[in-house]
């Protein structure tokens, strides 16, 4: 969480900055702050709220400067306010950090610093930082990336970190661990930030900093790279596959409606070159190394957090089904901290849309030191969790700005199915016929959620009818249980109203005591073998006068009759019910949000990439 940029060059730092800083307000966007350095002054705005309060706070103000830091803030220690806000001074306000993490150790720092008269305007940990920096520069006379390097192997934590000084003009010091940091690597210029967004269109060379590392970026054009044990390491300098376009609302009122309708593209992306239904075969070039280890596991555990975790638990039901494989899926903050008995025996799936989730991070190092096979399925390339993991494919949805995830989920099932499906066959557990058949349903999907996109205007008018609800009940059974969870937390995410997300079967033992007319309840009854199951649920939810909203295949009569509305969607095989079905709830839920005035793209207390635990 908090988004970070830096800049150092030849041109004014403060545009380059702002624009930044609105790329990586998915981050975290509670206060926000700059700090410019000129020949002369260090200049520091920074305001409690979002990056557009920052803008008309610096108005008329001297934002000059070819250095700077600039920072969007998702508060750990210290409430959201304009002190808490960083940038940080040290003491004598030379030097200005800002900083992404926390540092656990920060009392005991912050203690003895105040024995020695250091005073402290904040709550932040971010602060201890800059008055240690300051005290070791001083009394060890040494210069400020060695400063920083002696502070940073005194605290425990994490942090992505960038520092400058007025007394050295001419460089900025940018700091990893547990915190990405990318480098953009210009003529005569650097840029640093916590993801290669505000980087792109001004350069395609990166430098993904790793853990314990941390770089100098000088104004004449050079730069070092050193770990903080004082080795100097080579940098391997890649090339940024991503486009300006890509980062825009391309017309659409709000990014998560744009990558809601992106979805057809964003899975044709991932299966691409990946899958044939003529040959027929499936080929996830990463995990092809180690299907030994699918073959011979006893288990596979998924972990993620968050709509990941739901698109994980779609991924026991394939497993199981397609490759006979035992599956448990785990929320990661939750098996991190467990003792979870574990092998190398066990294959490990970690989802993640961002590769930063501290918790799915921290439970592959676990899994990891027990000697299980860890492969990744993530969307960021080059993030941290593909970097930790053994193998893995990567999703291609493109960036998800909006901080709901709704293109990232169907992407990451795609890619489930797919790896489902290539260990079946290896395995032998899926008939010829059957395997040919799910690819060329696969194939079919992006056009079939082309059709559901088409009812927007539909569920649009459903929206307007439930808008003021308080509270909203979804159920599913077999596949499109996780799509009953997922469904309510979009709606809880974006637009505040309370959702709950249920097995269909399950509702009887509890949650049944709430319905009644007022009470709305999604219903997802499409095709497949729990059909005639959940019409039952349905008859019980209507006979306490339950509103029903239901999803449906094209045709549906039975629960047409039942329910209160119906949305259809076109019939599909019952392993792909999750990808189209939750398309009509991820527009519910939009639309919802966007009647009631919520912030679509920047929900209240949330974040898009969580790394902190
Ligand atoms: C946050 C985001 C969610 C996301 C979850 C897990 O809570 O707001 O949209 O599902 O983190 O993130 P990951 O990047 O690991 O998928």
């Amino acid at each position: 969480m908090c988004g970070i940029v830096g800049y150092i060059g030849e041109k004014d730092a403060y545009p380059i900055l702002i624009k930044g800083l609105h790329r990586l307000e998915y981050r975290g966007y509670d206060s926000a702050g700059v700090a410019l350095l000129t020949d002369h002054h260090l200049n520091v705005y920074k305001c409690k709220g979002k990056v557009s309060k920052l803008e008309e706070h610096v108005h008329n103000k001297d934002i000059s400067g070819t250095v700077g830091i600039a920072h969007t803030r998702w508060a750990t220690h210290g409430e959201p306010n304009d002190i808490n806000a960083h940038p940080h001074f040290s003491q004598s306000g030379k030097i200005a950090i800002i900083h992404n993490g926390i540092i656990e150790n920060y009392l005991s720092i912050k203690k003895e610093l105040k024995n020695r008269n250091y005073i402290f305007k904040s709550d932040t940990d971010t602060e201890v930082l800059a008055h240690l920096i300051e005290d070791i520069k001083n009394n060890e006379n040494v210069s400020l990336a060695e400063a920083v390097r002696i502070a940073l192997n005194q605290v425990i934590g994490a942090y992505g970190l960038v520092v400058i000084s007025k007394d050295d003009p001419d460089e900025i010091i940018a700091a990893r661990k547990g915190s990405p940091l990318v480098l953009g690597i210009g003529e005569k210029e650097f840029f640093v930030a916590s993801d290669a967004t505000p980087i792109v269109g001004y350069t395609k060379n990166v430098v993904y900093l790793a853990d314990e590392e941390f770089a100098v970026l000088r104004r004449d054009g050079t730069f070092t790279i050193k770990t903080i044990k004082d080795q100097i390491t080579t940098p391997y300098i890649e090339e940024l596959e991503m486009n300006l376009e890509a980062l825009e609302k391309g017309g659409f009122p709000h990014f998560m409606l744009k990558e809601i309708y992106e979805q057809p593209r964003s899975i044709r992306d991932s299966m691409r070159g990946r899958m044939s239904v003529n040959k027929p075969m499936v080929r996830l070039g990463g995990i092809t190394e180690y299907e030994n280890k699918f073959l011979n596991a006893q288990r596979i555990i998924i972990i993620a957090c968050g709509t990941s975790w739901h698109a994980g638990l779609v991924g026991e039901y394939l497993f199981e089904d397609l490759a006979r494989i035992p599956v448990e899926v785990e929320y990661a903050s939750e098996f991190r901290y467990r003792n979870p008995v574990i092998n190398e025996n066990d294959v490990v799936i970690a989802i993640s849309q961002s590769g930063e989730t501290a918790d799915t991070l921290a439970a592959i190092d676990l899994a990891k030191s027990k000697g299980a096979t860890i492969i990744g399925i993530c969307n960021v390339v080059g993030s941290s969790i593909p970097r930790a993991t053994h193998a893995g494919a990567y999703t291609h949805a493109g960036p998800e700005i909006g901080v709901a995830s709704t293109k990232a989920f169907t992407a990451q099932i795609t890619m489930l199915t797919l790896m489902a499906l290539q260990i079946a066959q290896a395995k032998g557990t899926v008939t010829k016929s059957k395997f040919q058949e799910l690819l060329q349903e696969l194939e079919n999907i992006p056009g079939k959620i082309e059709k559901v996109l088409e009812k927007n205007e539909e569920i649009k008018a459903l929206a307007e009818i439930f808008k003021d609800s308080r509270n909203f009940l979804y159920l599913g059974r077999g596949y499109t249980f996780p799509v009953a969870l997922e469904g309510a937390l979009k709606l809880k995410e974006i637009s505040y109203i309370h959702a709950e997300g249920y097995p269909a079967a399950e509702m009887k033992h509890g949650p049944i005591a709430l319905i009644d007319e007022n009470m709305p309840v999604v219903v997802i009854a499409t095709h497949g073998g729990s059909y005639e199951k959940v019409v039952s649920n349905i008859q019980e939810v209507k006979a306490r006068k339950g509103n029903i909203i239901a999803v449906v295949s094209e045709g549906d009569t039975q629960v047409r009759d039942l329910a209160n509305y119906v949305i259809e969607v076109p019939e599909t095989d019952e392993h792909l019910a999750p990808i189209l079905s939750v398309v009509p709830l991820q527009l519910l839920s939009y639309h919802i949000a966007v009647m009631r005035g919520c912030n679509v793209d920047q929900p209240r207390n949330l974040a898009k990439s969580v790394t902190v635990e």
